[in-house]
């Protein structure tokens, strides 16, 4: 995966040489002859920066090709243009906060969509939720912020049943962690804002599809809709990418440590990471993936007040949104990511009000310890 990160797609320019793809702001492109166009027509539909990250990617995840997006956002959204008004989709419960909002608030009502949201981690329940106009079956694993896993294999056998895609969020894990499509899933969806970019200076989003005629189609969705990822942020991404097997490395035992710590610790009630023997679905992450994931959430003990004595005493963990860059970040679910779900809802699911998310970084573990533990010692 390190080789496939640097090399994958071959992203040397064929023109120049140059080992780093040139970013090419050009937003149209000289046809030879009349009738005749070059490789590249029109910005928006192809690019040659925009080509080259995508080649790597694909060739990461496995996939025929790659797509990348303005964020991730705009790649989710994209995902549902593949589908006809009326359609069903299945989708978990527990899930980043801005797809939910845009399934559930925006999409049932502009595109006639129907969703239902269920606990993934029971098969029969998606299996229950199957309709006759089930089409889409969109997981996320691990989910946030609970980092529940969902069983792909599993997901695969439902659809193939009923004749749905199977969308995979692969945000959290990575192709350097799990490969979707390696268990039959036929798109996976990355916010390359987090750690595929890896340094919170560029927000983008990416599909990637097994089949090719998928792809066609899927191309010809986002040059209609025209959610594309400008060549500087391909430029950017691709550039983060290149470094994303070292960084995982080092985020993986970073988070692997810090959740075991967590655990043990006094002031913590509960420890949500799939490398803990007592996580739920520990022997499914085993299987399906190389490694646990960099994101742990917990829930503090005491009053929510604790909450802010905890983030406010942080000095190497940035209290921020978002995950995966280099720094460590600590965040919190019901005032960020998942604010746009109602309060009741939230303690349904089990994102109560002292649950904290962190994203460690690639610091010294020593000294993000040290930190959580002066934290903890404040709250
Ligand atoms: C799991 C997951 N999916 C999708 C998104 C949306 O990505 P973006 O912010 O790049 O639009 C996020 C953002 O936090 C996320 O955490």
């Amino acid at each position: 995966m390190g080789t496939r990160c640097i090399h994958g797609g071959d992203t040397v320019d064929a023109a120049t040489g140059a080992v780093m793809p040139p970013v090419v702001t050009s937003t149209t492109f000289r046809q030879p002859a009349f009738g005749e166009p070059g490789p590249y027509v029109y910005s928006r539909a192809s690019n040659p920066t925009r080509d080259a990250l995508e080649r790597c990617v694909a060739d990461l995840e496995g996939g025929a090709r790659a797509l990348a997006f303005a964020s991730g956002m705009a790649a989710t959204a994209t995902v549902l243009e593949l589908l006809d008004a009326g359609s069903h989709v299945i989708a978990p419960a527990d899930m980043y906060g801005g797809t939910l909002r845009l399934f559930s608030q925006v999409r049932t009502r502009t595109s006639g969509l129907q969703f239902s949201f269920v606990d993934f981690t029971d098969l029969a329940e998606v299996e229950r939720a199957i309709q006759p106009n089930t089409k889409l079956l969109w997981a996320e694993t691990p989910t946030n912020p609970l980092l529940q896993i969902l069983d792909l294999a599993g997901t695969v056998r439902l659809a193939r049943e009923c004749g749905a895609l199977v969308a995979v969020d692969n945000t959290f894990a990575t192709p350097c962690v799990q490969r979707p499509l390696e268990f039959g899933c036929d798109i996976v969806m990355h916010s390359t804002t987090k750690y595929l970019g890896g340094h919170s200076d560029v927000l983008g989003g990416l599909n990637v599809v097994a089949d090719a005629e998928l792809g066609k189609e899927m191309v010809s969705m986002r040059s209609a809709v025209g959610g594309v990822a400008g060549p500087f942020d391909a430029y950017l991404t691709l550039r983060g990418v290149k470094t994303l097997a070292l960084r995982m490395e080092r985020h993986l035992s970073n988070t692997a440590a810090i959740a075991r710590w967590l655990d043990e610790h006094p002031k913590v009630v509960q420890t949500h990471f799939p490398g803990l023997e007592s996580h739920p679905q520990h022997e499914l992450a085993k299987r399906q993936m190389d490694g646990f994931g960099a994101v742990v959430s917990f829930v503090l003990s005491g009053s929510v007040d604790g909450v802010g004595r905890f983030m406010n005493s942080l000095e190497v963990f940035t209290l921020a949104e978002s995950l995966g860059g280099v720094e460590s970040l600590a965040g919190h679910p019901a005032t960020m990511s998942h604010s746009n779900v109602a309060p009741e809802r939230r303690e349904e699911l089990g994102i109560v009000d002292n649950l904290i998310r962190l994203s460690p970084g690639i610091e010294d573990v020593d000294d993000l310890l040290a930190d959580l533990d002066k934290a903890l010692a404040a709250v």
